[in-house]
């Protein structure tokens, strides 16, 4: 298994891997709007190297996992703009054939390695405290991520959003 910058030869396979989730832990739509995200970034470079810049400055990357041609799983990251050197994770996901066997822990090595050359300091990531979402939280949980906040109702009435924190700077 490799773990790479995502290039158009993935986009379908990474779609996939979004779509296989889908009525689970993704919403339909998530599913075209992950297909959007991943088109945008591969516009203009192929996926070489970071993927949507603003200036000099980074703002996002999006790797997948792959084994050959297949793309077994995907984790991206986008900057927050308005916050000093912090992160969000976007568009985690493994495909169902690939789970448990360590594909999730690499993509997140090769996050936070990039990250922590980058002067990251901060990663988040958004999730619910619902139960339907207990296997993501405890992947979560076993990086190092805290549940640091609940906003009620964000996903839906009775569906909360809950953040996922890191500190990777050791502070
Ligand atoms: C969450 C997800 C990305 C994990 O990917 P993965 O490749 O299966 O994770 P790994 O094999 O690297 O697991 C690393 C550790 O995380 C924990 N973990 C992962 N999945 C877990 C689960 N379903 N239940 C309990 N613990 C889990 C375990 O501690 C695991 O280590 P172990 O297998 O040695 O016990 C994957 O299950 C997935 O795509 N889920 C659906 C999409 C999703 O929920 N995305 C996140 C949206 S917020």
């Amino acid at each position: 298994m490799q773990v790479v910058d995502m290039k158009k030869s993935h986009l379908e396979g990474a779609v996939e891997t979004v779509r296989a989730h889908s009525g689970e832990f993704f919403y339909e739509k998530e599913v075209e709007a992950a297909r959007a995200r991943f088109e945008t970034m591969l516009m203009d470079r192929d996926g070489a190297g970071p993927v949507v810049s603003c200036g000099d400055v980074t703002m996002g990357r999006q790797l997948v996992a792959v084994e050959g041609d297949r793309v077994l799983g995907t984790m991206g990251y986008l900057a927050e703009a308005g916050a000093r050197d912090a992160y969000r994770l976007s568009y985690v996901a493994v495909h169902p054939d690939a789970t448990r066997k360590g594909v999730g822990r690499r993509l997140w090595q090769a996050v936070l390695e990039d990250l922590k050359a980058r002067g990251g300091r901060l990663v988040h990531t958004w999730t619910s405290p619902l139960p339907y979402t207990a296997g993501p939280r405890a992947f979560y949980e076993s990086l190092g991520f805290k549940c640091v906040a609940i906003v009620p109702n964000h996903w839906d009435d009775g569906d909360d959003l809950a953040i996922f924190a890191i500190r990777i700077d050791g502070g």
